[in-house]
């Protein structure tokens, strides 16, 4: 397993919205890499990129047609190069996006295993050989091509499912099963992909969709056999400090079959969504107070348990380009004692490009296949500037956003939530204990709405209810919000209601 990861603080970058460096209305990699002075300066210490190859965005990129080629609407490869090069030399890590359960339409194998004629590509893709015996419930895509049969959809029907196998069979005559040797050439693209990227000096991959691969596993065993198989042939061999983080959300799976980082997403059965989201939905306002405080302590345990006995991470997120912005859903001053719960967890965090300054949903018309997610992709806000500061040019490919937040405008204000992360970040940095495995939960519970956890000399205190909380043992504040008229002295030291601390112990 890599062991920087145990340090690691990342930023997701949406490429097409960070900075647009040639002024064409959409941001691009010469525009991330000149803005790599400002990444530096949040402290973080690697970048997750979203997909910057070819596709004909109609999944904002996770629609790709060509896997090893940078979309010309971000550059050129030598401007993907140039940009890893430049983020290595300031030891800042870059991992990038695995598509690893289906290509785009317009991919040029799939239009080759489109064709009514066998060829090398015709098993690369799941095909249902025979359109009456359809079942509806697989979501397959009959008649257009010439090949006699559908295509099984894996997310948007523009996404065909590449053909890693079956593990039930219910349709022998075209299931194919787990494990059979026209299940190669899938494999065998997917090593072939990953390979391409580590051999340029990629770090990493986020593993879209990870545990989407073999179809009819309900209990994800094949799934976890190909992760396996996929770990040893390709990282162990050769690249044994490349990560691979899972979007799948279950530790206990991903872990177990050779992810180092599994995110906690945005889902309603995890304790991060239901503490720091919603308590109802995903749409409505959050309340942090009236979170789920016993469903978070029972997940929260779990979650970190399991990551602890297949010696890997949980990755926290502030958001991510599919959901909404954590400032639409947070007050103010909740808002921040999220954000030190995001540094001061164990695991791995994740800051979504913007979220440092507060952006916010806006609800927009769909581009590029984002739906209602487009509203949480919009450029980022540098300045008060015309286009904020992310264009020069009059025509966008998203409209920038007319709230107050900016990196110009927060950056000289020391107040602000942007510097406000930045001193988390370097607290995260300067302190061992907070990269390490040790965490006590003390308190946690619905009636006191207090949280409390100590991570080695470390304790953060979370005060939810509606009294103040006095805290025990201070040695030194490292961080306090919520309190400006707290009692300065240590021994009498008080919480005031909706605020938090990070505080050394005597
Ligand atoms: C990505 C989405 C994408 C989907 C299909 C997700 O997990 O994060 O943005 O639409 O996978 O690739």
């Amino acid at each position: 397993m890599a062991k920087w990861l145990k340090d690691a603080i990342f930023y997701e970058i949406y490429p097409t919205s960070f900075y647009d460096s040639n002024g064409d209305g959409i941001g691009d990699l010469k525009g991330i890499q000149q803005k790599l002075d400002y990444v530096e300066s949040l402290g973080v210490n690697a970048i997750w990129l979203n997909p910057f190859f070819k596709s004909p965005f109609k999944d904002g990129g996770y629609d790709v047609s060509d896997f090893k080629d940078v979309d010309p609407r971000f550059g050129t490869m030598k401007d993907f190069e140039d940009l890893l090069e430049d983020a290595h030399k300031r030891n800042i890590r870059i991992i990038i996006d695995l598509v690893a359960g289906h290509a785009s339409e317009e991919n040029k194998y799939f239009i080759e295993s489109g064709k009514a004629e066998r060829n090398e590509y015709s098993d690369l893709f799941i095909w249902n050989n025979n359109v009456w015996e359809l079942p509806p419930y697989y979501r397959m895509i009959a008649g257009r091509y010439d090949r006699f049969g559908c295509y099984m959809v894996n997310f948007f029907f523009t996404q065909p499912a590449f053909n890693y196998g079956w593990n039930k069979i219910e349709y022998p005559e075209w299931q194919i099963p787990f494990g059979d040797k026209r299940t190669e050439p899938a494999k065998n693209f997917l090593k072939s992909v990953m390979r391409f990227w580590l051999q340029k000096g990629v770090d990493g991959f986020r593993v879209d969709m990870a545990d989407s691969l073999v179809k009819g596993d309900d209990d994800k065993t094949k799934t976890m056999e190909l992760w396996r198989e996929f770990k040893r042939d390709v990282f162990e061999k050769d690249y044994p400090e490349a990560v691979l983080v899972s979007e799948w959300s279950n530790p206990k799976r991903s872990l177990a079959c050779g992810f180092d980082a599994d995110f906690v997403l945005d889902h309603w059965d995890n304790c991060f969504h239901r503490l720091v989201r919603s308590t109802e939905s995903t749409r409505g306002k959050a309340v942090l107070n009236g979170g789920d405080f016993s469903f978070f302590k029972k997940d929260l345990l779990e979650r970190i348990d399991d990551a602890n006995q297949n010696n890997g991470y949980l990755a926290f997120i502030s958001g991510n380009h599919d959901t909404p912005r954590i400032a639409s859903f947070l007050d103010k001053k909740p808002l921040r004692i999220f954000y030190m719960m995001l540094y001061t967890l164990p695991g791995t965090p994740f800051l979504y490009y913007g979220d440092e300054i507060g952006m916010v949903h806006r609800d927009l018309p769909s581009k590029d296949g984002g739906y209602q997610r487009t509203g949480d992709r919009t450029p980022m806000q540098w300045s008060d500037e015309p286009q904020r500061g992310f264009s020069t040019s009059k025509e966008l490919y998203l409209p920038v956003g007319d709230d107050e937040a900016s990196v110009a405008s927060q950056e000289q204000n020391p107040k602000s939530l942007l510097n406000y992360i930045r001193r988390l970040i370097a607290i995260r940095n300067n302190n061992e204990e907070l990269r390490s495995r040790d965490f006590q939960l003390e308190i946690c519970d619905d009636a006191s709405k207090i949280i409390a956890y100590r991570r080695g000399t470390i304790r953060v205190v979370i005060n939810l209810s509606s009294v103040d909380y006095k805290l025990q043992d201070v040695k030194e504040i490292l961080a306090i919000n919520g309190c400006e008229h707290c009692c300065l002295d240590l021994d009498q030291m008080a919480l005031k209601p909706n605020s938090s601390v990070i505080y050394r112990l005597k």
